[in-house]
């Protein structure tokens, strides 16, 4: 099955953006990183990163799409900025009701600024990974993988 690894805003910077923050992998080294896992867990991951809201609720009805076709497991969400102001996105992913979506953020958001304490995706989302650098893609996809995918992993 597909699994979708959506990017939001500035996180096509990923390796030269605030290193001290979210690290020195570039977005491709985590791109493959998901595919990689994806593959090990038997799925195909696909993978998409715009700095525009509506693109990527484009993308989250296009799988939404494909999961009730049976094609597609569901999605692991970094919607960076967007995470603190889009309705838009919340009710995207509310509007797919079914698939999953696990939102993920490279940085622990509840020891920073207080504007990124507050997230309109997590009340829509499956589940969330927040704070183990970029390695919290693969955790997400693992735990997408476990809690809605039918092989035992
Ligand atoms: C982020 C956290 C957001 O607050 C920020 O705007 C980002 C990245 C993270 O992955 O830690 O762009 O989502």
């Amino acid at each position: 099955m597909k699994i979708l690894v959506l990017n939001g805003p500035n996180l096509n910077l990923l390796g030269t953006r605030e290193p001290g923050q979210y690290g020195t992998a570039t977005l491709a080294d985590v791109e493959a990183s998901c595919r990689e896992a994806g593959a090990r867990l038997g799925h195909e991951v696909e993978c998409f990163q715009s700095n525009w809201e509506g693109a990527l609720i484009d993308k989250i009805h296009e799988y939404g799409r494909l999961h009730r076709e049976g094609e597609a497991l569901g999605c692991v969400f970094n919607p960076g900025a967007f995470t603190h102001t889009s309705v838009a996105l919340h009710d995207a992913i509310k509007g797919v009701a079914g698939l999953p979506v696990v939102e993920c953020h490279i940085s622990n958001v509840h020891a920073r600024e207080a504007f990124r304490h507050h997230s309109f995706v997590s009340p829509a989302a499956a589940g969330i990974v927040i704070g183990f650098g970029v390695h919290g893609y693969v955790i997400a996809l693992e735990g997408l993988v476990r809690a809605h995918g039918k092989a035992a992993v």
